[in-house]
């Protein structure tokens, strides 16, 4: 058998910080609103010269080194994001030109906060039929550049960050299942609709606060605990596992009121059985699942033979999650 293996991972982040009680001076919020609500206390946000291929960059460098492979071994380049560098072309190409890995095909998969998972699934079939040996799979949004920073809806809500992992095939550790879901009759409920062919970008657009994102943060909550706890149980049932034989869930970080449901619902623990780190990070979209694997390795969460489910949801909608063997 041949399995999508996790070989390594590296994380970026930019330097800038900004707590909750700076978001007090910028709108109607308050620190204990958005620990209680959320669990974020701090975020990292880009300044202008940072872009998505400047921490996807960096992550990647990082996950190529401990790898211990080059660039020009990489026989594909794919990014998760929903906030490129341009609408096109692709992130992945600008990224692939700067590891200088000449020798792999690039794209990026447009999944929002689920497209780390979603491009896991992918690796995992490009793998498993023999078609790519050294994978570069990065998860990276700034989407602190599409808020509006007048809106305490949605401006305390995110970060910016990357994380990426480099895949290859392994007899015995990897990718035992993937399991994937969308609903576009949502669409509507988490969106930036400017910018794109049907709305382009125009002046008017502008006025009426059209290219800032659009969150119905209610119904996406309900969502969101529905089927991430639906994911992880159909990837236990397809893989004939119990929840005890998890070493460790590795979720997106949305809300910590989200991942309390889920733990609830699958009789798990959020403190034994799960990783968070939003407190730091708060939601970085496609990124949130990479960087919380690599920390979780770091810090020993994560061990050799240990299995665990990487879970995720997000515009679209979309969701899904792969149930992987260390
Ligand atoms: N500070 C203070 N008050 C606030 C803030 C804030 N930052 N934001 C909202 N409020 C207010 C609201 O205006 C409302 O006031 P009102 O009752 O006077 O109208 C009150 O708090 C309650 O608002 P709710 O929307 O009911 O708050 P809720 O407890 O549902 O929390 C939240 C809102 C945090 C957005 C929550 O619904 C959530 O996390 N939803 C999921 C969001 C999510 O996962 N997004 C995924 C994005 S992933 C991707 O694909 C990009």
């Amino acid at each position: 058998m041949v399995l999508a293996n996790i070989v390594s991972t590296g994380m970026a982040v930019p330097e800038n910080v900004v707590t909750n009680h700076d978001l007090e001076k910028i709108v109607d919020t308050s620190d204990q609103w958005i620990r209680e609500r959320t669990g974020m206390s701090e975020r990292h946000v880009s300044d202008e010269s940072i872009a998505a291929s400047d921490l996807a960059l960096e992550a990647s460098q990082n996950a190529l080194k401990s790898a211990g492979i080059n660039a020009e071994e990489l026989d594909a380049v794919m990014i998760a994001t929903i906030s490129g560098d341009y609408n096109w072309p692709a992130t992945a190409c600008i990224l692939q030109h700067r590891l200088g890995a000449k020798n792999a095909m690039a794209f990026d998969l447009s999944a929002a906060c689920s497209g780390f998972v979603y491009g896991m699934s992918l690796a995992q079939a490009y793998v498993e039929s023999g078609q790519y040996k050294n994978i570069l799979l990065v998860g990276v949004d700034l989407l602190t550049k599409a808020v509006d920073w007048k809106d305490r809806n949605t401006c305390v809500l995110f970060g910016d960050g990357a994380g990426a992992v480099i895949i290859q095939p392994h007899e015995t550790k990897g990718v035992l299942c993937s399991e994937l879901g969308a609903d576009g009759s949502m669409a509507d409920m988490l969106c930036l609709k400017c910018g794109g062919s049907r709305f382009p970008m125009n002046q008017k657009a502008i006025d009426n606060n059209e290219h800032f994102i659009y969150m119905n943060g209610k119904e996406i909550f309900k969502q969101a605990v529905r089927v991430m706890t639906q994911m992880c149980e159909k990837v236990l049932e397809r893989t004939n596992k119990k929840k005890e034989d998890v070493a460790l869930i590795i979720p997106h970080q949305a809300n910590i009121r989200i991942l309390e449901a889920v733990a609830r619902r699958l009789g798990l623990s959020l403190e034994k059985n799960f990783y968070v780190n939003i407190e730091k990070y708060a939601n970085t979209s496609a990124a949130t699942v990479p960087i919380a694997l690599h920390e979780a390795l770091q810090e020993d969460r994560l061990k050799e033979g240990d299995v665990a489910i990487f879970v995720s949801f997000g515009g679209g909608l979309t969701w899904g999650a792969n149930l992987i063997q260390f």
